[in-house]
C-alpha cells in the first residue's frame, strides 16, 4: 500500500498527473469509466498530448501506471486522487454529480489511513460541505481515520516550460494533518508544493487564478471593440504597454474564452456566492463581454465581406484553427464552434481547416485541406503555428484575423481585417 497511488479520472488532469508520480518512482491506479480510455492506456497509447505514448508505454510495460474501472482497486492504494469534471448545467450552475457520484463509490471502499484528495476545480466549501459527508457515512473520522484536502490542478494544456512537475501545487486540508500529509504525499513526485490553511482556501485560489485570465481578458475583448470603431490597432497598443517592466501584464483580445475551465468555473464562485447575498459582478460582466465576442466577430465578418461587395448569405468562408486555443486538438468550449454555428444560421457556406482537429462531428463538418482558392474569406479564429499566414494574405481575397496571426498593420488593410 505504502507509494500505490490511485487517481480516478485518467482525463487531462488524471493522466498527466499518473505519469508525474510514475516517474518519481511510485505505482498508479488508475480509475476510469470509459472502456475506450482503459484499453487505449493499457496498449500504452496516450491520448493527452503532454503525455508521450513513448513515455506512457514504457510506465505501463513496467507495471508503474495500471488502470481499471473497478473501484475496489482503491482498498490497496494509500492515495486516492480525484480529478474528475465539474462542468455547469444547462442553468450554468455547478453540476458536481460526477464527482460526487464516485466520492459515494469511494466512500464503503475507504481504509484506515488512506488520504483521499479532490482536485477537481469547484467553489469554496465543496470538499468540507460535499466530500467529507460522504466520505464519514463510511464510519471512518477525517482527521482520525483517513485524510482529506483539496488540490488544485493547474495544468495548461500543450506548454512545455511549467508542467504537472514543475507547477507550484497549492494544497489545504481540512486539519493540518489532512495537509502535512498531502503536502508529503506531493513533494514525492513535484518540485514545489505550497500549503494553505484550508481546502476552502485551495479551492478559492483556483478560482481566483481563473477569474484574474477571465477579467483580463474581457477588459481586453472590450478595449478591442472600442478601437475597432476607433480605427486604433489593439495589438500594437497591447504591445507597446508591454514594453512597461512593472505594474503590466499583458492579454490579447480574442474571438472568446475556450476550453473546460474558463468560461465555466469562474461561475461556480458566482454561484456560492449567491449563498452569501453577494453578487461577483466583475465576474458577470466578464462573462458577459467574453461570451458576446463570437456575436462581435461575426459582425466584423459581415462588414468585412461588405466591403468586398458580397453578402455573408452564400458566401464561402474557411474557419481556420477550431481548438480552443493554438497547437493543442482541444475543441471544448471553443468559440470557434459558436462562430461556424452563427456564420451557418446567417447562410455563410462554412468550410473549416485544424491540423489538430480532422472532425467536427456535431458540426457535420471535417477538416478540408488548406485551399484558399475557392474561398471568399479566410477567417483566423486560432492560430496554430506552423500554418503560413503570409502565404495565406497573398492567396486569399479577404482575411478577418482574430488572433493577429497575420502581423499585418492597422484594423483594416483592405484585405486583411484584425479584431
Ligand atoms: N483540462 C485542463 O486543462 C484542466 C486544468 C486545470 C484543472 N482542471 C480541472 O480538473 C478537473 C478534471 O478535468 P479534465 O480536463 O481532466 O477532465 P477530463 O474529461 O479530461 O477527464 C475526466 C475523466 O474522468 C472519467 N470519468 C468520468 N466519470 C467517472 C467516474 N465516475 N469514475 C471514474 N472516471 C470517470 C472520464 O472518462 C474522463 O477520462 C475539472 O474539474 C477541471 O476543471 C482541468
Amino acid at each position: 500500500m505504502p507509494g500505490r497511488i490511485g487517481i480516478v479520472g485518467a482525463g487531462y488532469v488524471g493522466l498527466p498527473l499518473a505519469q508525474v508520480f510514475a516517474e518519481a518512482g511510485q505505482q498508479v491506479v488508475l480509475i476510469d469509466v470509459s472502456p475506450q480510455k482503459i484499453a487505449s492506456v493499457e496498449r500504452g497509447e496516450s491520448y493527452i498530448a503532454d503525455v508521450p505514448s513513448e513515455n506512457l508505454k514504457r510506465l505501463v510495460d513496467a507495471g508503474s501506471i495500471g488502470i481499471t474501472s473497478d473501484y475496489d482497486a482503491l482498498k490497496e492504494v494509500e492515495a486516492i486522487l480525484i480529478a474528475l469534471q465539474t462542468p455547469l448545467s444547462a442553468q450554468r450552475e455547478p453540476d458536481l454529480s460526477i464527482v460526487l457520484g464516485a466520492v459515494h463509490d469511494i466512500a464503503p471502499r475507504l481504509q484506515k489511513g488512506q488520504l483521499v484528495v479532490l482536485e477537481s476545480t469547484t467553489y469554496p466549501g465543496t470538499t468540507r460541505e460535499q466530500l467529507q459527508p460522504v466520505l464519514e457515512a463510511s464510519g471512518l473520522r477525517v482527521g482520525d481515520d483517513f485524510h482529506l484536502a483539496f488540490s488544485p490542478e493547474r495544468v495548461d494544456p500543450g506548454r512545455e516550460d511549467w508542467t504537472t512537475k514543475n507547477t507550484p501545487k497549492v494544497v489545504g486540508g481540512i486539519t493540518p494533518a489532512c495537509t502535512e500529509r498531502a503536502v508529503e504525499l506531493y513533494r514525492r513526485a513535484l518540485e514545489t508544493v505550497h500549503p494553505v490553511s484550508s481546502p476552502e482556501a485551495a479551492e478559492l485560489t483556483k478560482l481566483l487564478e481563473n477569474i484574474f485570465r477571465s477579467v483580463n481578458i474581457a477588459l481586453v475583448n472590450e478595449l478591442a471593440q472600442l478601437c475597432d470603431r476607433m480605427k486604433i490597432d489593439v495589438w500594437e497598443v497591447i504591445g507597446a504597454a508591454a514594453t512597461k517592466p512593472f505594474g503590466f501584464m499583458s492579454f490579447q483580445p480574442g474571438p472568446g474564452l475556450g476550453g473546460h475551465c474558463m468560461p465555466i468555473d469562474p461561475f461556480y464562485l458566482t454561484w456560492k456566492a449567491r449563498e452569501y447575498d453577494f453578487y461577483t459582478e466583475f465576474i458577470e460582466l466578464a462573462g458577459k463581454v467574453n461570451e458576446n465576442m463570437p456575436y462581435w466577430c461575426l459582425g466584423k465578418v459581415t462588414r468585412a465581406l461588405n466591403a468586398h461587395e458580397r453578402a455573408l448569405k452564400g458566401s464561402k468562408v474557411l474557419v481556420l484553427g477550431v481548438a480552443y486555443k493554438s497547437d493543442i486538438d482541444d475543441t471544448r468550449e471553443s468559440p470557434a464552434l459558436k462562430l461556424i454555428e452563427l456564420l451557418q444560421e446567417e447562410g455563410a457556406d462554412v468550410s473549416y481547416h485544424d491540423p489538430y482537429v480532422g472532425e467536427l462531428p456535431e458540426q457535420g463538418l471535417s477538416s478540408a485541406p488548406l485551399d484558399i482558392s475557392g474561398a471568399d474569406c479566410v477567417v483566423i479564429v486560432t492560430a496554430h503555428s506552423g500554418i503560413d499566414y503570409e502565404a495565406i494574405v497573398a492567396q486569399a481575397p479577404l482575411v478577418v484575423d482574430l488572433r493577429n496571426a497575420t502581423g499585418a498593420n492597422g484594423t483594416e488593410n483592405g484585405k486583411v481585417w484584425k479584431l
